[in-house]
């Protein structure tokens, strides 16, 4: 087993892994039209239009009970004003990942939706309670990104990541904490790196950073907390699987920085536990 030295060194090799599903072209030219100062959501939906799958699941989530519109949506483009382009980002890369390496880590993609959902459920309440203004959108993208980094470990260093989800099965160590032993580097890590590079905004990609690590964050400390605690309900309510046996106790620093108590924390899961039968969407 090899331990990685340089950032540059894992770079390379990620980089020069083929076992990484690309991008499908569709979402560089969806980012390149959202790039594009007079985009327009008409030229958005054409472009979806030519992936069915694609906008079949999209469709999907917006019409979910989860988002709760009245009406049902019919249409893509009314389907991407409403969620906004970074969900539409976030959906196409994780739906990408996910049904391309499902074999990988069978759950993660139930434990990353349920996650998101919760992510954008805890950000919504936060908001009610203070005067707070948490993008939940934002919140969603970053639940469903959030362990991105464990396809990457998984698709890059193959037998490592045996070790890794081995090791994780018998002791009562932190998964991340386990992947720094083997590799010098975690998958939190990793998914921010992949993020940033996809050009999504900074208040995703440095809550996927600090999503084990609250403390650390300086900026967007608040959506890493949510992030934190979205993550430890998806896994105390045993939903999906990414690889954890072993629950942590509860973030202290989470429920400080989200300033919310017990009793706030039971109402949040009396609330998203419905969300659990709509985990379908990348069936
Ligand atoms: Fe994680
Ligand atoms: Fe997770």
């Amino acid at each position: 087993m090899k331990k990685i030295d340089t950032l540059d060194e894992l770079i390379a090799t990620v980089k020069k892994t083929d076992n990484i599903p690309t991008l499908p072209k569709v979402l560089s030219k969806i980012s390149k039209e959202i790039d594009n100062d007079n985009f327009s959501i008409k030229n958005i939906g054409e472009l979806m239009s030519h992936d069915v799958s694609l906008s079949a699941r999209i469709l999907r989530i917006v019409n979910s009970p989860f988002y709760g519109f009245p009406q049902r949506i019919y249409s893509i483009n009314h389907a991407i004003m409403l969620l906004g382009f970074n969900v539409l980002k976030s959906i196409i890369i994780s739906t990408t990942v996910f049904t391309a390496m499902k074999k990988t880590m069978a759950g993660l993609s139930e434990h990353s939706l349920f996650c998101a959902f919760t992510a954008k459920h805890i950000a919504a309440s936060i908001n009610a309670k203070k005067i707070n203004n948490i993008d939940s959108d934002n919140m969603f993208s970053a639940g469903l990104l959030h362990d991105i980094g464990k396809i990457i470990i998984a698709a890059t260093f193959k037998e490592d990541f045996k070790k890794i989800i081995e090791i994780a099965d018998k002791s009562e160590k932190p998964l991340a904490d386990i992947e720094y032993d083997i590799l010098n580097i975690s998958h939190d890590y990793l998914g921010y790196m992949l993020i940033k590079e996809w050009n999504l905004p900074s208040s995703i990609y440095l809550p996927i950073k600090y999503h084990h690590n609250v403390n650390l964050a300086d900026d967007f400390k608040i959506e890493s907390a949510i992030l934190n605690l979205a993550n430890f309900l998806t896994l105390a309510l045993g939903i999906g699987f990414s690889g954890v046996t072993y629950l942590e106790k509860i973030n202290r620093d989470t429920l400080k920085i989200l300033d919310i108590d017990i009793y706030f924390i039971k109402s949040i899961i009396e609330e998203i536990y419905s969300y659990k039968d709509e985990l379908y969407i990348f069936d």
